[in-house]
């Protein structure tokens, strides 16, 4: 409990990064199912390092209230929000604006609020980039493997076609595949597709990116990494669980192997970046994820 001098207090405090007194900045996120989503935790323990009079909050968000509720939530002054899923797609038709990200994924993950103006973008891709340069450089030396082609593997690979690193994508259904590596090829990037399993890619891979569901239902992977070069680097997008069957047979193949996390930290401070036009804090944002997660 707070005494009304402390909470007096505690407002002016609050209230001095962005102006008049009790002015707090409002942030979101919204999606269907959305009970599990860290961001909150992430952002908020942001504000609180920063001092800033900032809230963050989560919304579940059913498909058919989707375009009452953007409106609802510019009508509530907020100054931006996440999207995830199943809206990152349907969302589009209520924005304005779309930045290069965003039109580049075909997805929108943070709308900001700009002068009344619903700008949409995509730190998906540019998170999941961030996160992958903390392991290694991009460029066209490189041979980057993407295991899927739905929608996350879209997003990372729209994200990765301006390094001009050469994308081989790989999927059970080709014609998705197929699909994929044309819309690389038409932003400029370099990528082609192999077929579905074991093969020469396998020797031949700077980096494998594990983008489809399997990890996440527990499921075995259903080919071997047998043939891998020892010390390529290994990504699973799935944190859930921490180490999918998919890297821990990476990990025994002698590969450096990373998981999602990052991807989640990234994109969460690629849209604070976004909405406050300031460096994020990412030391107590990583810290305040991971000890969520209690790792
Ligand atoms: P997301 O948005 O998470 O990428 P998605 O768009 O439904 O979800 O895509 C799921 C990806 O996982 C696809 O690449 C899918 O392959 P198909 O295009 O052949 O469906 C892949 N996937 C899911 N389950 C799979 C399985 N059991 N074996 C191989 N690929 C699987």
């Amino acid at each position: 409990m707070m005494t009304i001098t402390e909470w007096e207090n505690h407002s002016v405090v609050l209230s001095k990064s962005f102006g008049g007194v009790g002015l707090v900045k409002h942030f979101a996120v919204i999606g269907d199912p959305i009970a599990h989503s860290l961001s909150p935790v992430m952002h908020n323990a942001g504000y609180k390092a920063l001092n800033l009079a900032a809230d963050y909050q989560k919304f579940q968000v059913s498909p058919e209230d989707l375009g009452e509720a953007v409106l609802g939530l510019k009508a509530l002054g907020f100054s931006g929000w996440n999207v995830t899923v199943p809206h990152k797609e349907t969302i589009l038709p209520f924005l304005d604006e779309l930045t290069e990200e965003a039109v580049r994924a075909g997805a929108v993950n943070t709308v900001k609020v700009d002068k009344g103006r619903l700008i949409g973008h995509n730190t998906d891709g540019s998170g999941f980039v961030r996160s992958l340069q903390e392991h290694m450089e991009l460029d066209e030396r490189q041979q980057i493997v993407i295991l899927g082609a739905g929608g996350a593997a879209k997003g990372i690979a729209m994200a990765l076609a301006p390094f001009q690193a050469q994308l081989c994508i790989m999927n059970r259904t080709p014609e998705r595949g197929a699909e994929l590596v044309g819309k690389v090829l038409e932003w400029g990037g370099q990528a082609h597709q192999e077929e579905w399993g074991r093969g020469a890619w396998l020797a031949q891979a700077d980096c494998v990116i594990q983008t489809t569901s399997i990890g996440l239902k527990k499921e075995e992977y259903p080919f071997s990494l047998e043939g891998i070069r020892p010390g390529t680097l290994v990504v699973d997008i799935i944190f859930n669980p921490w180490e999918t069957p998919f890297l821990h047979s990476a990990k025994a193949m002698g590969c450096k192997t990373v998981n999602g996390i990052d991807m989640l930290l990234y994109q969460g401070v690629n849209a604070w970046e976004f909405w406050l036009e300031d460096k994020a804090p990412l030391e107590s944002m990583r810290k305040a994820l991971y000890q969520a997660l209690a790792v």
